[in-house]
């Protein structure tokens, strides 16, 4: 009986060492310490074996049946440990990774960005209104004729309802009096519609900074000191400014803003934005929408602004065609990501 154990556990270790798979492993798992296994069955024998030797041999069945499973469990993981290393055996991980491309800001929302913060520096407040307006808003308000020719569908997007895409952000003057009361100092960016074909220098939807400063005793120096700070704060020290009279129906006075920079479209006066006065016409439509005086013109006075962003883009960046900056396309806008 001895030596038939020892040699049982012998064998069960030359097979577990030499096993290379783990459904072997399970098999010799089975052979051996299931059920109807060697080691199983020996222990049944017990019955025969005299009753002096039943300790010792019940002793040293303990000890097969430990050492065929520890011998078992250290061969699975010896197998497990194979696998891994070749696994890895096609990588050679000595090579260079795939690197991330950080992504960026689009020029436009830089160049927006920073003309905000300037404004936001000097006490304007971020202010915004809906894409789908009403004519009021966009025409009436700003007291625009009923025959300007803005307002024909030819120019402007009109939906079935009669409502329309606004034509330019001067809407959110209105909205932003309407819902409060002055003094009021608001940027306000976004988007703007036009019926224009697209070209090189046209799109259908564009993007314009409002800008609206209503207070007592504001007056013309203030318009002209507040823009000249901001465009030298937006495109350098070195920029000539010029203001030439214009006319808006919404401003009196009214004023086109142009700048000069050295090496830009060389050095020629281009026109920036369009400017001016509140006129106190806009003054009464909004305190007819209000139902009081609270812009009474008498004692209230301000200056509004708009720039368009993509000409001035345009201008900046020296891009030949206004599509590039709709276009998406990773070559053109990788070269302003920071
Ligand atoms: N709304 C004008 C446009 O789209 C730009 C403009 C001119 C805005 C004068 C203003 C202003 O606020 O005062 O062409």
């Amino acid at each position: 009986m001895n030596d038939d154990l020892q040699r049982l556990q012998a064998a069960a270790l030359v097979e577990i060492q030499q096993a290379d798979s783990k459904i072997d492993l399970e098999n010799l798992r089975v052979k051996y310490l299931g059920k109807a296994g060697a080691v199983s069955r020996l222990s049944e024998n017990m019955r025969n074996v005299p009753k002096e030797d039943r300790p010792r041999i019940g002793k040293l069945l303990n000890e097969i049946r430990n050492a065929v499973t520890v011998a078992l469990d250290s061969r699975l993981d010896a197998l497990e440990a194979e696998g891994e290393v070749q696994n890895l055996s096609g990588v050679d991980e000595t090579l260079p990774g795939t690197p991330f491309r950080a992504g960026g800001m689009h020029p436009l929302t830089l160049l927006q960005d920073r003309a905000v913060q300037i404004m936001r520096r000097l006490g304007f407040a971020l202010a915004d209104g809906p894409d789908i307006e009403t004519e009021w808003y966009c025409f009436d308000a700003l007291n625009t004729p009923e025959n300007h020719p803005a307002r024909n569908d030819s120019d402007t997007f009109y939906l079935p309802d009669g409502r329309l895409l606004r034509a330019h952000t001067s809407t959110v003057q209105i909205r932003t009096m309407v819902s409060n009361e002055p003094p009021v100092r608001v940027i306000g960016p976004g988007a703007a519609y036009r019926r224009d074909e697209t070209d090189a220098t046209h799109l259908n939807q564009f993007n314009q900074l409002e800008g609206l400063y209503v207070d007592r005793n504001v007056s013309v120096a203030d318009l002209k000191g507040t823009l000249e700070y901001f465009v030298r704060e937006l495109l350098g020290q070195e920029v000539e400014t010029r203001l030439r009279p214009h006319f808006f129906p919404f401003t009196e006075p009214s004023f086109e803003l142009d700048i000069r920079l050295p090496g830009i479209q060389e050095g020629k006066w281009m026109e920036l934005l369009g400017c001016g006065m509140v006129n106190p016409a806009v003054f009464e439509a909004v305190n007819a929408r209000r139902g009081d005086n609270a812009y009474d013109p008498e004692d209230w006075t301000g200056f509004a602004f708009g720039m368009g962003l993509e000409r001035l883009a345009m201008s900046l960046f020296g891009l030949p065609d206004i599509r590039l900056l709709i276009e998406n396309d990773q070559r053109f806008l990788a070269q302003f990501a920071t």
